[in-house]
């Protein structure tokens, strides 16, 4: 007897009935750029992503919640003119993102879940995630306090949320305990436990102005031939009070999102960076590619290997065009 797989392909209906993954708008966690001055810029690199005033924001992000986006990643694009080498602008609570924050949380309250990116490199005079001493060496511990204290500011703000990015040891306990010392022990913490160093992040740090301005990320962030080192400090980071974990990028860590999931630690966030969808779109206007088709491709397969939800820049496309069930 001839073993006939095709008999499952049959039909539209037919293939729904027997798939085994689901991309919907509750997988889909929408980047937001939000900047201190009103208006909105778009950034070259990243077709329909811009940098946008607070207004701005909470006008779109009204718009995706009414088709389901009902969760945003925020990061902060201070004026170039405030950065410092300490990053004192992050402990500000008229900083940008506490601002966001505030805006979008009374517009929205408990309908939208909103998530802070916790980071130094957006603020500091010299790019990197933490401070730097007379050597250029980035100093881990002196950084924790100032990461807590920007955790803090997002959290009293009204952040569901808080998402360090830095790669510094030992920020989640510190986060953790800061924000429990001052009564938000409701706010959670969704750690970049495995964020690989390289060139994925190019459009993200034009639109951030947030590239180192010497050296690179490679004595924090994590080395992409390794994955064993990626699991465990995915474990390391849930001991410290992670409630999430994030895997970065997400196309070339397939493996890890899924062996993370074996693991069973915590939900499992795939950021799907900003080179991942840049080379999409400029690939679609070489007319080399279906972007829409591809994009949705992309997507798809993050979630079958495992995450149980997507940061991502076209969530809004994803609403927008249907490519969600
Ligand atoms: C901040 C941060 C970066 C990204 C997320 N948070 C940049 C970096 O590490 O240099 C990259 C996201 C993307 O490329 O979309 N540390
Ligand atoms: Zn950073």
């Amino acid at each position: 007897m001839l073993n006939r797989s095709r008999r499952l392909r049959t039909s539209a209906a037919m293939r729904n009935l027997v798939a085994e993954t689901d991309l919907r708008a509750r997988h889909l966690i929408q980047g937001h750029f939000v900047q201190p001055q009103a208006g909105s810029s778009e950034i070259s690199s990243m077709p329909g992503i811009s940098n946008a005033g607070v207004e701005e924001t909470v006008r779109q992000v009204e718009k995706d919640l009414k088709r389901g986006l009902a969760s945003v990643l925020l990061f902060g694009v201070p004026e170039e003119g405030s950065k410092t080498p300490d990053a004192a602008y992050v402990r500000d609570r008229q900083g940008v993102v506490p601002k966001a924050v505030r805006a979008l949380k009374k517009a929205f309250g408990s309908d939208l879940i909103v998530i802070t990116d916790v980071c130094l490199c957006g603020a500091t005079s010299h790019g990197h995630c933490g401070l730097v001493d007379e050597e250029g060496l980035v100093r881990n511990d002196e950084t924790l306090p100032i990461l807590a204290e920007m955790a803090l500011r997002h959290a009293e703000a009204g952040a569901d949320v808080v998402s360090p990015s830095d790669m510094m040891d030992g920020r989640v306990a510190a986060i953790r305990a800061l924000l429990d010392q001052n009564g938000f022990t409701q706010t959670s913490i969704l750690s970049y436990a495995i964020k690989h160093a390289g060139a994925y992040y190019g459009p993200f740090r034009e639109a951030a102005h947030s590239s180192p301005k010497f050296g690179d990320r490679k004595t924090y962030q994590m080395d992409p031939r390794n994955a064993r080192e990626g699991l465990r400090d995915a474990l390391l980071d849930v001991e410290e009070g992670a409630d999430m974990l994030m895997v970065k990028p997400a196309l070339p860590n397939l493996d890890l999102i899924w062996r993370l999931r074996e693991a069973q630690l915590a939900p499992i966030c795939a950021y799907h960076v900003s080179s991942e969808f840049s080379s999409v779109k400029a690939a679609d206007r070489m007319g080399w590619v279906n972007g829409d088709q591809l994009m949705y491709e992309h997507l798809l397969a993050i979630r079958r290997a495992g995450a149980d939800m997507i940061v991502t820049y076209a969530g809004r496309e994803a609403v927008e065009k249907g490519w969600v069930s």
